[in-house]
């Protein structure tokens, strides 16, 4: 097991990773100084495949577990859930020296976290990850939300958990494409901070999981730690996501995450080599890592201005500029709010736009 301790907060928390850690979760929280009753949220597929296992635990460790279904899917990141748990908390009594425990994607830990925030001013939380993305993104720096049917995760809090607890045995399970969205962050890592992970990428591709999620987890621990409540560095994590979240709004959601990242991280390194930051070599070469993924490196078919107007629309919400996170290198990246317009849209037309006859703004 590795732990990644995260120092925010008096006492901070620790981020445990390893092998077989589902069968631990009751014995970890009771190290913790947690006890009483446990909120165990979850979804129907997570809870079919790992909730018995984590059940066992929490119980062998004396904690009185309650199961909390909610349905999958990002549809149901919303209020309503977040009402639908609050009430079944009421019906269980559950106080606030009780836990929440978090077992699922990003989707279950965002909204759980939310609940855990929230429900009787807060109460203690602890994030179990079981995909690529929530372990090595969602469950780490405490950022908890809601979609509001205007907004993406507009309605959330700051609230860390107590720990966070991975194990990869439970990505073994993954649909394929989840894991290929995941490794669009695992990239993204490696790019804003880890040449080092960015270089065993290159060479041996996803293998060993076990090494490549551990140091993933290692740069969302230090930035996160950097900078608690994003007021600058943490923004490095929107690495690829500016145009991402673009190209995510105009598919209307019908395009994957990671996907969308993954476009947005070579149009974005575009954008960079064009303005001098790094050598036009480095989009190819990110280019190659992302396709040897299976990730995409462009979304034909798209219109390049309705994905300009969907990232316009996200810059009224932070004073007016669009701010871009441009590499300079392999683990090195810069915030800037100075990318010219025309270049922008430039570089966005030659990734959405149906290829050869990508038309010059
Ligand atoms: N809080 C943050 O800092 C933060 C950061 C990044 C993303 N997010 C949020 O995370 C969400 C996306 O999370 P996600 O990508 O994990 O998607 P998700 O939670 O929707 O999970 C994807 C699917 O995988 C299934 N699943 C989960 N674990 C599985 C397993 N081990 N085996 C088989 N199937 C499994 C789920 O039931 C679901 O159907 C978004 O809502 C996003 O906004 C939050
Ligand atoms: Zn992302």
């Amino acid at each position: 097991m590795q732990t990644f301790h995260v120092a925010i907060g008096p006492a901070g928390y620790d981020v445990f990773f390893g092998p077989a850690l589902l069968g631990r979760v009751g014995e970890l929280m009771l190290g913790a100084g947690l006890a009483g009753k446990v909120a165990l949220v979850t979804s129907p597929t997570v809870a079919s495949l790992y909730g018995q296992k984590v059940m066992d635990s929490l119980r062998s460790s004396g904690f009185e577990v309650h199961v909390l279904e909610m349905p999958d899917g990002e549809q149901h990141k919303n209020l309503g859930t977040v009402n639908s748990l609050y009430d079944a908390m009421l019906d269980l009594g559950v106080e606030r020296s009780d836990t929440v425990v978090a077992l699922g994607g990003g989707v279950v830990g965002d909204t759980a976290g939310f609940v855990a925030a929230t429900y009787m001013r807060g109460l203690s939380l602890v994030q179990v990850p079981t995909t690529l993305l929530a372990q090595v993104d969602a469950s780490i720096g405490g950022k908890v939300a809601v979609d509001h049917p205007r907004a993406k995760n507009i309605i959330g809090a700051f609230h860390q958990p107590k720990m966070v607890i991975s194990d990869p045995h439970a990505l073994e399970t993954l649909p394929p494409e989840e894991f290929r969205c995941g490794l669009a962050e695992v990239v993204k890592a490696g790019m804003i901070r880890s040449p080092r992970l960015f270089a065993h990428l290159e060479r041996t591709g996803a293998e060993p999981l076990a090494a490549i999620v551990a140091q993933a987890i290692g740069v969302k621990v230090e930035v996160v730690v950097a900078d608690p409540y994003e007021h600058d560095l943490r923004a490095v994590l929107n690495f690829g996501h500016t145009i991402g979240h673009g190209i995510e709004a105009v598919s209307n959601y019908a395009l994957r995450h990671g996907d969308a990242v993954s476009v947005g991280m070579v149009a974005a390194t575009r954008i960079a080599s064009d303005m001098g930051l790094c050598p036009h070599s480095l989009a190819d070469r990110l280019g190659r890592l992302l396709r040897s993924f299976g990730l995409p490196v462009a979304m034909p078919g798209l219109s390049p201005d309705a994905v300009w107007q969907a990232m316009a629309a996200d810059k009224k919400r932070r004073d007016g500029r669009l701010r871009f996170v441009l590499p300079r290198a392999i683990g090195d990246v810069v915030i800037t709010d100075q990318v010219p317009d025309d270049l922008a849209k430039r570089v966005i037309a030659s990734v959405v736009a149906c290829a050869p006859t990508a038309p010059e703004i």
